[in-house]
Protein backbone atom coordinates (compact mmCIF):
# COMPACT_ATOMS: atom_id res chain seq x y z
CA UNK A 1 0.00 0.00 0.00
CA UNK A 2 1.26 3.31 -0.69
CA UNK A 3 0.21 6.71 0.72
CA UNK A 4 -2.01 7.36 -2.68
CA UNK A 5 -4.06 4.74 -2.01
CA UNK A 6 -4.90 4.53 1.36
CA UNK A 7 -8.24 3.91 2.20
CA UNK A 8 -7.97 6.32 5.09
CA UNK A 9 -9.95 9.64 4.22
CA UNK A 10 -8.10 13.22 4.66
CA UNK A 11 -9.25 14.66 7.89
CA UNK A 12 -9.17 11.14 9.79
CA UNK A 13 -8.32 11.20 13.45
CA UNK A 14 -5.21 9.67 14.60
CA UNK A 15 -4.32 9.99 18.02
CA UNK A 16 -3.85 7.74 21.51
CA UNK A 17 -6.29 7.60 24.43
CA UNK A 18 -5.43 7.34 28.40
CA UNK A 19 -7.85 7.99 31.49
CA UNK A 20 -7.31 10.24 34.29
CA UNK A 21 -7.21 7.33 36.87
CA UNK A 22 -4.61 5.63 35.44
CA UNK A 23 -2.31 7.99 34.41
CA UNK A 24 -2.25 11.18 36.43
CA UNK A 25 -1.87 10.39 39.79
CA UNK A 26 -2.02 12.80 42.70
CA UNK A 27 -4.66 11.45 43.89
CA UNK A 28 -4.66 13.67 46.92
CA UNK A 29 -3.64 16.75 45.02
CA UNK A 30 -5.71 20.07 43.93
CA UNK A 31 -8.14 19.54 46.26
CA UNK A 32 -9.16 15.86 44.60
CA UNK A 33 -11.33 13.59 46.40
CA UNK A 34 -10.74 10.08 46.58
CA UNK A 35 -12.12 7.63 43.78
CA UNK A 36 -13.22 4.11 43.76
CA UNK A 37 -9.39 3.46 42.12
CA UNK A 38 -8.14 4.78 44.92
CA UNK A 39 -9.01 1.68 46.68
CA UNK A 40 -8.62 -1.00 44.42
CA UNK A 41 -4.87 -1.41 44.28
CA UNK A 42 -5.64 -4.84 42.62
CA UNK A 43 -7.91 -3.74 40.12
CA UNK A 44 -10.26 -6.45 39.29
CA UNK A 45 -8.01 -9.21 41.04
CA UNK A 46 -8.81 -8.39 44.37
CA UNK A 47 -11.98 -6.29 46.69
CA UNK A 48 -11.15 -2.84 47.34
CA UNK A 49 -9.65 -1.73 50.22
CA UNK A 50 -11.09 0.54 53.33
CA UNK A 51 -8.92 3.44 51.61
CA UNK A 52 -5.65 3.93 49.98
CA UNK A 53 -2.99 1.71 50.43
CA UNK A 54 0.87 2.33 49.69
CA UNK A 55 1.10 -0.69 47.18
CA UNK A 56 -2.17 1.54 44.62
CA UNK A 57 0.41 2.47 41.26
CA UNK A 58 -2.98 4.84 40.89
CA UNK A 59 -2.25 6.94 43.46
CA UNK A 60 1.20 7.90 41.80
CA UNK A 61 0.33 6.71 37.97
CA UNK A 62 2.97 8.30 35.73
CA UNK A 63 2.78 11.27 37.18
CA UNK A 64 0.65 12.73 34.16
CA UNK A 65 -0.47 15.79 36.77
CA UNK A 66 2.49 17.00 37.00
CA UNK A 67 4.48 16.29 33.45
CA UNK A 68 1.09 17.03 30.54
CA UNK A 69 2.68 19.50 29.29
CA UNK A 70 5.90 17.00 27.95
CA UNK A 71 3.69 14.01 27.64
CA UNK A 72 1.59 16.10 25.36
CA UNK A 73 4.75 17.18 23.65
CA UNK A 74 5.40 13.41 23.05
CA UNK A 75 2.42 12.74 21.24
CA UNK A 76 2.80 15.95 19.20
CA UNK A 77 5.86 14.99 18.20
CA UNK A 78 4.11 11.37 16.69
CA UNK A 79 2.02 13.69 14.87
CA UNK A 80 -1.38 12.99 16.94
CA UNK A 81 -4.38 14.66 15.97
CA UNK A 82 -6.41 14.07 18.58
CA UNK A 83 -5.87 13.14 22.48
CA UNK A 84 -8.22 11.15 24.47
CA UNK A 85 -8.07 11.72 27.85
CA UNK A 86 -10.97 11.48 31.03
CA UNK A 87 -11.70 13.80 33.48
CA UNK A 88 -11.54 12.51 36.93
CA UNK A 89 -15.01 13.78 38.46
CA UNK A 90 -13.71 13.76 41.75
CA UNK A 91 -11.08 16.55 41.05
CA UNK A 92 -14.14 18.49 39.97
CA UNK A 93 -16.57 17.30 42.54
CA UNK A 94 -14.46 15.60 45.15
CA UNK A 95 -17.22 14.00 47.01
CA UNK A 96 -19.17 14.28 43.86
CA UNK A 97 -22.17 15.25 45.69
CA UNK A 98 -21.20 19.24 45.95
CA UNK A 99 -23.17 22.44 44.55
CA UNK A 100 -20.15 23.99 43.28
CA UNK A 101 -17.09 22.44 41.67
CA UNK A 102 -13.54 22.41 42.44
CA UNK A 103 -11.98 25.21 40.58
CA UNK A 104 -8.75 24.00 40.98
CA UNK A 105 -9.48 21.09 39.31
CA UNK A 106 -11.27 22.63 36.36
CA UNK A 107 -8.29 24.70 35.94
CA UNK A 108 -6.08 21.77 35.54
CA UNK A 109 -7.88 20.53 32.65
CA UNK A 110 -7.93 23.93 31.27
CA UNK A 111 -4.23 23.71 31.57
CA UNK A 112 -4.52 20.47 29.75
CA UNK A 113 -6.39 21.84 26.68
CA UNK A 114 -3.76 24.62 26.10
CA UNK A 115 -1.35 22.23 25.38
CA UNK A 116 -3.30 20.47 23.34
CA UNK A 117 -4.35 23.47 21.56
CA UNK A 118 -0.68 24.57 21.50
CA UNK A 119 -0.09 21.47 19.11
CA UNK A 120 -2.99 21.38 17.21
CA UNK A 121 -4.77 18.52 19.12
CA UNK A 122 -8.28 18.17 19.03
CA UNK A 123 -9.13 16.52 22.55
CA UNK A 124 -11.51 13.46 23.15
CA UNK A 125 -12.73 13.78 26.42
CA UNK A 126 -14.20 10.69 28.43
CA UNK A 127 -16.70 12.04 31.39
CA UNK A 128 -16.70 9.15 33.23
CA UNK A 129 -13.64 6.62 33.09
CA UNK A 130 -13.94 4.15 35.65
CA UNK A 131 -13.47 6.90 38.25
CA UNK A 132 -16.58 7.35 40.37
CA UNK A 133 -15.96 9.68 43.44
CA UNK A 134 -15.73 6.92 46.15
CA UNK A 135 -17.93 8.72 48.63
CA UNK A 136 -20.70 8.26 46.01
CA UNK A 137 -19.63 4.68 45.81
CA UNK A 138 -20.35 4.45 49.90
CA UNK A 139 -23.21 6.17 50.18
CA UNK A 140 -25.51 5.21 47.87
CA UNK A 141 -23.41 2.37 46.19
CA UNK A 142 -23.12 3.85 42.82
CA UNK A 143 -25.44 3.75 40.49
CA UNK A 144 -28.14 1.52 42.06
CA UNK A 145 -29.07 4.98 43.24
CA UNK A 146 -31.09 7.38 41.07
CA UNK A 147 -29.57 10.12 42.97
CA UNK A 148 -26.51 9.78 40.67
CA UNK A 149 -28.56 10.93 37.76
CA UNK A 150 -28.67 14.21 39.04
CA UNK A 151 -25.02 14.05 40.52
CA UNK A 152 -23.82 13.19 37.09
CA UNK A 153 -25.71 15.54 35.39
CA UNK A 154 -24.67 18.42 37.59
CA UNK A 155 -20.71 17.37 36.94
CA UNK A 156 -21.45 16.57 32.81
CA UNK A 157 -23.23 20.44 32.81
CA UNK A 158 -20.19 22.00 34.66
CA UNK A 159 -17.84 20.48 31.89
CA UNK A 160 -19.70 21.69 29.15
CA UNK A 161 -20.17 25.30 30.64
CA UNK A 162 -16.76 25.45 31.10
CA UNK A 163 -14.61 23.32 27.87
CA UNK A 164 -17.81 23.43 24.90
CA UNK A 165 -16.20 25.87 23.71
CA UNK A 166 -13.05 24.03 23.58
CA UNK A 167 -13.66 20.30 23.41
CA UNK A 168 -15.88 19.09 20.22
CA UNK A 169 -15.86 15.25 20.91
CA UNK A 170 -17.22 13.95 23.83
CA UNK A 171 -18.00 10.97 25.15
CA UNK A 172 -20.63 10.03 28.17
CA UNK A 173 -19.39 6.68 30.14
CA UNK A 174 -16.25 4.29 29.06
CA UNK A 175 -17.00 0.74 28.23
CA UNK A 176 -21.17 1.53 29.56
CA UNK A 177 -22.27 -1.91 28.95
CA UNK A 178 -19.11 -3.47 30.94
CA UNK A 179 -21.49 -2.84 34.08
CA UNK A 180 -22.74 -6.07 33.19
CA UNK A 181 -19.89 -7.83 34.56
CA UNK A 182 -17.82 -5.43 36.54
CA UNK A 183 -20.35 -3.20 38.46
CA UNK A 184 -17.77 -1.48 40.97
CA UNK A 185 -15.44 -0.27 38.15
CA UNK A 186 -17.78 0.29 35.59
CA UNK A 187 -20.54 1.34 37.81
CA UNK A 188 -19.27 2.24 41.32
CA UNK A 189 -21.59 -0.44 43.04
CA UNK A 190 -19.61 -1.66 46.75
CA UNK A 191 -22.18 -4.61 46.71
CA UNK A 192 -19.86 -7.40 45.90
CA UNK A 193 -21.08 -8.70 42.10
CA UNK A 194 -22.08 -11.93 43.47
CA UNK A 195 -24.25 -10.23 46.22
CA UNK A 196 -25.87 -8.03 43.56
CA UNK A 197 -29.78 -8.27 43.06
CA UNK A 198 -30.70 -8.54 39.11
CA UNK A 199 -32.55 -5.98 39.54
CA UNK A 200 -30.36 -3.30 41.48
CA UNK A 201 -27.86 -4.27 38.45
CA UNK A 202 -30.25 -3.47 36.18
CA UNK A 203 -31.99 -0.45 37.95
CA UNK A 204 -28.25 0.72 37.71
CA UNK A 205 -27.61 0.19 33.96
CA UNK A 206 -30.86 2.43 33.51
CA UNK A 207 -29.96 5.22 35.23
CA UNK A 208 -26.42 5.31 33.53
CA UNK A 209 -28.22 4.87 30.10
CA UNK A 210 -30.76 7.98 31.54
CA UNK A 211 -28.05 10.05 32.37
CA UNK A 212 -25.71 9.22 29.35
CA UNK A 213 -28.88 10.50 27.35
CA UNK A 214 -29.42 13.52 29.87
CA UNK A 215 -26.22 14.39 29.44
CA UNK A 216 -26.87 14.42 25.62
CA UNK A 217 -30.10 17.01 26.24
CA UNK A 218 -27.75 19.22 28.06
CA UNK A 219 -24.92 19.17 26.08
CA UNK A 220 -27.78 20.43 22.79
CA UNK A 221 -28.35 23.49 25.43
CA UNK A 222 -25.07 24.30 26.41
CA UNK A 223 -22.37 23.79 23.89
CA UNK A 224 -24.63 23.16 20.86
CA UNK A 225 -21.28 22.37 18.59
CA UNK A 226 -20.23 19.52 20.87
CA UNK A 227 -20.67 16.26 19.65
CA UNK A 228 -21.74 13.19 21.96
CA UNK A 229 -20.61 9.87 21.94
CA UNK A 230 -21.80 6.71 23.49
CA UNK A 231 -18.40 4.20 24.42
CA UNK A 232 -19.05 0.52 23.97
CA UNK A 233 -16.86 -2.52 24.52
CA UNK A 234 -16.67 -3.72 20.45
CA UNK A 235 -16.57 -7.99 21.19
CA UNK A 236 -17.28 -9.84 17.90
CA UNK A 237 -19.01 -13.17 19.16
CA UNK A 238 -18.54 -16.14 17.19
CA UNK A 239 -20.87 -19.35 17.34
CA UNK A 240 -18.53 -22.34 18.95
CA UNK A 241 -19.80 -24.68 16.54
CA UNK A 242 -22.57 -24.71 13.02
CA UNK A 243 -24.94 -25.75 15.51
CA UNK A 244 -28.31 -23.48 15.78
CA UNK A 245 -28.08 -23.63 19.69
CA UNK A 246 -24.99 -21.52 19.03
CA UNK A 247 -26.19 -19.20 16.90
CA UNK A 248 -28.79 -18.69 19.29
CA UNK A 249 -26.41 -18.22 22.02
CA UNK A 250 -24.63 -15.70 20.19
CA UNK A 251 -27.63 -13.91 19.37
CA UNK A 252 -28.37 -14.14 23.15
CA UNK A 253 -24.52 -12.71 24.56
CA UNK A 254 -24.65 -10.21 21.39
CA UNK A 255 -27.97 -8.58 22.41
CA UNK A 256 -26.81 -7.88 25.65
CA UNK A 257 -23.76 -6.21 24.73
CA UNK A 258 -25.29 -4.36 21.48
CA UNK A 259 -28.66 -2.96 24.03
CA UNK A 260 -26.54 0.33 25.21
CA UNK A 261 -25.83 0.89 21.24
CA UNK A 262 -29.30 0.47 20.97
CA UNK A 263 -30.44 2.55 23.69
CA UNK A 264 -28.10 5.56 22.74
CA UNK A 265 -28.84 5.26 19.20
CA UNK A 266 -32.13 4.23 18.60
CA UNK A 267 -33.69 6.14 21.97
CA UNK A 268 -35.92 3.71 23.42
CA UNK A 269 -35.45 0.16 25.19
CA UNK A 270 -35.12 -3.16 22.64
CA UNK A 271 -38.20 -6.08 22.43
CA UNK A 272 -34.76 -8.21 23.20
CA UNK A 273 -34.05 -6.73 26.59
CA UNK A 274 -37.41 -6.07 27.61
CA UNK A 275 -38.27 -9.82 27.34
CA UNK A 276 -34.60 -10.79 28.87
CA UNK A 277 -35.93 -8.42 31.99
CA UNK A 278 -39.29 -10.12 32.28
CA UNK A 279 -37.70 -13.62 31.99
CA UNK A 280 -35.60 -13.06 34.74
CA UNK A 281 -38.19 -11.06 36.58
CA UNK A 282 -36.87 -7.69 36.55
CA UNK A 283 -39.65 -4.95 36.63
CA UNK A 284 -37.73 -1.89 36.21
CA UNK A 285 -38.17 1.69 38.03
CA UNK A 286 -38.73 3.30 34.17
CA UNK A 287 -40.56 7.27 34.75
CA UNK A 288 -42.32 8.91 31.77
CA UNK A 289 -39.52 11.69 32.33
CA UNK A 290 -36.61 8.94 31.72
CA UNK A 291 -38.21 7.46 28.23
CA UNK A 292 -38.43 11.10 27.14
CA UNK A 293 -34.80 11.64 28.15
CA UNK A 294 -33.73 8.85 26.55
CA UNK A 295 -34.93 9.67 23.29
CA UNK A 296 -31.75 12.58 23.06
CA UNK A 297 -29.46 9.77 21.06
CA UNK A 298 -26.19 10.33 20.38
CA UNK A 299 -24.56 11.59 17.37
CA UNK A 300 -21.32 8.97 16.92
CA UNK A 301 -20.62 5.49 18.43
CA UNK A 302 -17.27 4.98 19.66
CA UNK A 303 -15.50 1.76 21.33
CA UNK A 304 -12.82 -0.33 22.08
CA UNK A 305 -11.38 -3.41 20.37
CA UNK A 306 -9.15 -5.85 22.00
CA UNK A 307 -10.15 -9.19 21.53
CA UNK A 308 -13.03 -11.81 19.82
CA UNK A 309 -14.85 -14.62 21.93
CA UNK A 310 -16.94 -17.15 21.00
CA UNK A 311 -20.65 -18.66 22.35
CA UNK A 312 -21.90 -21.93 22.81
CA UNK A 313 -24.62 -23.77 24.29
CA UNK A 314 -22.98 -26.43 25.32
CA UNK A 315 -21.93 -26.56 28.77
CA UNK A 316 -19.33 -28.78 27.78
CA UNK A 317 -17.19 -26.36 26.17
CA UNK A 318 -18.36 -23.19 27.86
CA UNK A 319 -15.08 -22.31 30.10
CA UNK A 320 -14.70 -19.09 30.54
CA UNK A 321 -11.59 -16.93 28.81
CA UNK A 322 -8.60 -15.72 30.99
CA UNK A 323 -8.54 -12.05 31.78
CA UNK A 324 -11.84 -11.62 30.48
CA UNK A 325 -14.10 -9.25 31.91
CA UNK A 326 -16.47 -10.01 29.40
CA UNK A 327 -17.16 -13.69 29.26
CA UNK A 328 -17.46 -15.58 26.26
CA UNK A 329 -15.88 -18.74 25.61
CA UNK A 330 -11.91 -18.77 24.06
CA UNK A 331 -11.62 -19.15 20.21
CA UNK A 332 -9.40 -22.41 19.40
CA UNK A 333 -8.07 -20.62 16.13
CA UNK A 334 -6.59 -17.79 17.54
CA UNK A 335 -3.19 -16.24 19.44
CA UNK A 336 -3.13 -14.92 22.70
CA UNK A 337 -1.51 -12.18 24.48
CA UNK A 338 0.79 -12.77 27.84
CA UNK A 339 -2.57 -12.20 30.01
CA UNK A 340 -5.47 -14.59 27.48
CA UNK A 341 -7.03 -11.64 25.71
CA UNK A 342 -7.27 -13.58 22.15
CA UNK A 343 -5.85 -11.63 19.26
CA UNK A 344 -7.98 -11.22 16.09
CA UNK A 345 -7.89 -8.66 14.03
CA UNK A 346 -10.47 -9.21 11.13
CA UNK A 347 -12.67 -9.10 14.19
CA UNK A 348 -11.96 -5.27 14.34
CA UNK A 349 -13.93 -5.10 10.21
CA UNK A 350 -16.60 -7.36 11.84
CA UNK A 351 -17.70 -5.60 14.40
CA UNK A 352 -17.09 -1.96 12.49
CA UNK A 353 -19.53 -3.62 9.65
CA UNK A 354 -22.05 -5.06 12.33
CA UNK A 355 -22.22 -1.11 14.12
CA UNK A 356 -22.39 0.68 11.10
CA UNK A 357 -25.09 -1.46 9.48
CA UNK A 358 -27.10 -1.46 12.80
CA UNK A 359 -26.81 2.23 13.71
CA UNK A 360 -25.55 3.91 10.70
CA UNK A 361 -23.47 6.39 12.97
CA UNK A 362 -20.55 7.52 12.53
CA UNK A 363 -17.52 5.17 14.58
CA UNK A 364 -14.89 6.18 16.89
CA UNK A 365 -12.28 3.33 17.32
CA UNK A 366 -11.55 4.81 20.66
CA UNK A 367 -9.16 1.98 22.19
CA UNK A 368 -6.98 -0.93 20.56
CA UNK A 369 -3.52 -2.28 21.64
CA UNK A 370 -1.25 -4.68 22.81
CA UNK A 371 -0.62 -5.04 26.50
CA UNK A 372 2.88 -6.70 26.71
CA UNK A 373 5.98 -7.32 28.70
CA UNK A 374 8.58 -4.73 27.31
CA UNK A 375 12.33 -5.26 27.68
CA UNK A 376 14.26 -1.61 28.11
CA UNK A 377 17.08 -1.99 25.88
CA UNK A 378 20.09 0.80 24.80
CA UNK A 379 20.04 0.96 20.76
CA UNK A 380 22.91 3.42 19.81
CA UNK A 381 23.08 4.41 23.42
CA UNK A 382 20.02 5.49 23.32
CA UNK A 383 17.35 3.85 26.29
CA UNK A 384 14.28 2.74 23.66
CA UNK A 385 12.22 -0.97 23.39
CA UNK A 386 11.89 -3.25 20.27
CA UNK A 387 8.49 -3.63 20.25
CA UNK A 388 8.15 -4.97 17.23
CA UNK A 389 5.26 -7.66 18.37
CA UNK A 390 3.10 -4.00 19.07
CA UNK A 391 3.77 -2.60 15.76
CA UNK A 392 2.59 -6.07 14.42
CA UNK A 393 -0.38 -5.76 16.44
CA UNK A 394 -1.50 -2.50 15.25
CA UNK A 395 -0.65 -2.72 11.82
CA UNK A 396 -2.62 -5.58 11.33
CA UNK A 397 -5.77 -4.17 13.01
CA UNK A 398 -5.33 -0.85 11.29
CA UNK A 399 -5.28 -2.78 7.59
CA UNK A 400 -8.56 -3.99 9.30
CA UNK A 401 -9.86 -0.88 10.14
CA UNK A 402 -8.63 0.03 6.13
CA UNK A 403 -10.64 -2.55 4.61
CA UNK A 404 -13.40 -1.63 6.74
CA UNK A 405 -13.07 2.36 5.39
CA UNK A 406 -13.21 0.33 2.34
CA UNK A 407 -16.65 -1.56 2.64
CA UNK A 408 -18.12 2.03 3.25
CA UNK A 409 -18.14 2.24 7.21
CA UNK A 410 -17.88 5.74 8.06
CA UNK A 411 -14.97 6.20 10.85
CA UNK A 412 -13.83 9.57 12.34
CA UNK A 413 -10.54 8.35 14.21
CA UNK A 414 -8.66 5.83 15.84
CA UNK A 415 -6.91 6.21 19.00
CA UNK A 416 -4.55 3.29 20.35
CA UNK A 417 -4.99 2.55 23.96
CA UNK A 418 -2.58 3.99 26.73
CA UNK A 419 -0.38 5.85 24.27
CA UNK A 420 1.90 6.12 27.11
CA UNK A 421 2.70 3.61 29.28
CA UNK A 422 -0.13 3.60 31.97
CA UNK A 423 -1.47 1.67 35.37
CA UNK A 424 -3.38 -1.40 33.98
CA UNK A 425 -7.16 -1.12 34.45
CA UNK A 426 -8.25 -4.94 34.95
CA UNK A 427 -5.02 -5.63 37.07
CA UNK A 428 -3.27 -2.60 38.52
CA UNK A 429 -0.10 -3.41 37.20
CA UNK A 430 2.51 -1.53 35.48
CA UNK A 431 4.01 -4.29 33.31
CA UNK A 432 1.00 -4.65 31.04
CA UNK A 433 2.17 -1.46 28.53
CA UNK A 434 0.92 -0.88 25.65
CA UNK A 435 2.07 2.78 24.97
CA UNK A 436 4.89 4.09 22.23
CA UNK A 437 6.64 5.71 25.29
CA UNK A 438 7.98 3.83 27.83
CA UNK A 439 7.18 5.17 31.43
CA UNK A 440 9.95 3.97 33.86
CA UNK A 441 8.15 2.60 36.26
CA UNK A 442 7.49 -0.90 37.63
CA UNK A 443 5.27 -2.96 39.92
CA UNK A 444 6.86 -2.62 43.20
CA UNK A 445 6.33 0.88 42.60
CA UNK A 446 10.44 1.62 41.72
CA UNK A 447 11.53 3.36 38.92
CA UNK A 448 12.31 7.23 38.00
CA UNK A 449 9.42 7.86 36.20
CA UNK A 450 11.49 8.88 32.78
CA UNK A 451 10.05 8.58 29.25
CA UNK A 452 11.68 6.34 26.21
CA UNK A 453 10.36 6.68 22.98
CA UNK A 454 9.80 2.79 21.70
CA UNK A 455 10.31 1.44 18.29
CA UNK A 456 6.71 1.94 18.11
CA UNK A 457 6.77 5.98 18.57
CA UNK A 458 8.46 6.35 14.85
CA UNK A 459 6.26 3.62 13.36
CA UNK A 460 3.52 5.37 14.21
CA UNK A 461 4.76 8.84 13.52
CA UNK A 462 4.84 7.32 9.63
CA UNK A 463 1.80 5.52 9.90
CA UNK A 464 0.10 8.94 11.17
CA UNK A 465 2.19 10.93 8.62
CA UNK A 466 1.19 8.99 5.75
CA UNK A 467 -2.67 8.49 6.70
CA UNK A 468 -2.46 4.72 6.73
CA UNK A 469 -0.26 4.67 3.42
CA UNK A 470 2.84 2.83 5.31
CA UNK A 471 0.42 0.13 7.02
CA UNK A 472 1.19 -3.36 5.26
CA UNK A 473 -0.99 -5.75 4.70
C1 LIG B 1 -10.41 -0.82 28.62
C2 LIG B 1 -10.44 0.35 29.54
O1 LIG B 1 -11.19 -1.82 29.16
O2 LIG B 1 -9.23 -1.49 28.41
C3 LIG B 1 -9.10 0.92 29.91
O3 LIG B 1 -11.28 1.35 29.05
C4 LIG B 1 -8.12 -0.21 30.08
O4 LIG B 1 -9.26 1.70 31.06
C5 LIG B 1 -7.98 -0.93 28.74
O5 LIG B 1 -6.88 0.17 30.57
C6 LIG B 1 -6.97 -2.05 28.76
O6 LIG B 1 -7.23 -2.89 29.82
P1 LIG B 1 -6.11 -3.28 30.87
O7 LIG B 1 -6.82 -4.05 31.91
O8 LIG B 1 -5.14 -4.09 30.11
O9 LIG B 1 -5.55 -2.00 31.37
Amino acid sequence: MTSTDTPYPPGFLWGGATAANQVEGAYDEGGKGLSIQDVMPRGLMAPPTDGPTPDNLKLAGIDFYHRYADDIALFAEMGFGVYRFSIAWSRIFPRGDEAEPNEEGLAFYDRVLDECEKHGIEPLVTISHYETPLHLAQTLDGWVSREMVDHYARYARTLFERYGSRVRYWLTFNEINSVLHAPLLSGGILTPKDQLAPTDLYQAIHHELVASALATKIAREVAPDAQIGCMLIAMPTYPMTPAPADALAVMHADHLNLAFGDVHCRGEYPGYLLRHLREIGVELDITDEDRATLRHTVDFVSFSYYMSVCETADPELRQAGAGNIMGGVPNPTLPASEWGWQIDPVGLRVVMNQFWDRWRKPLFIVENGLGAKDELVEVDGVPTVVDDYRIAYLNDHLVQVGEALRDGVEVLGYTTWGCIDCVSASTAQMSKRYGFVYVDRHDDGSGTLARHRKKSFGWYREVIRTNGGSLVG
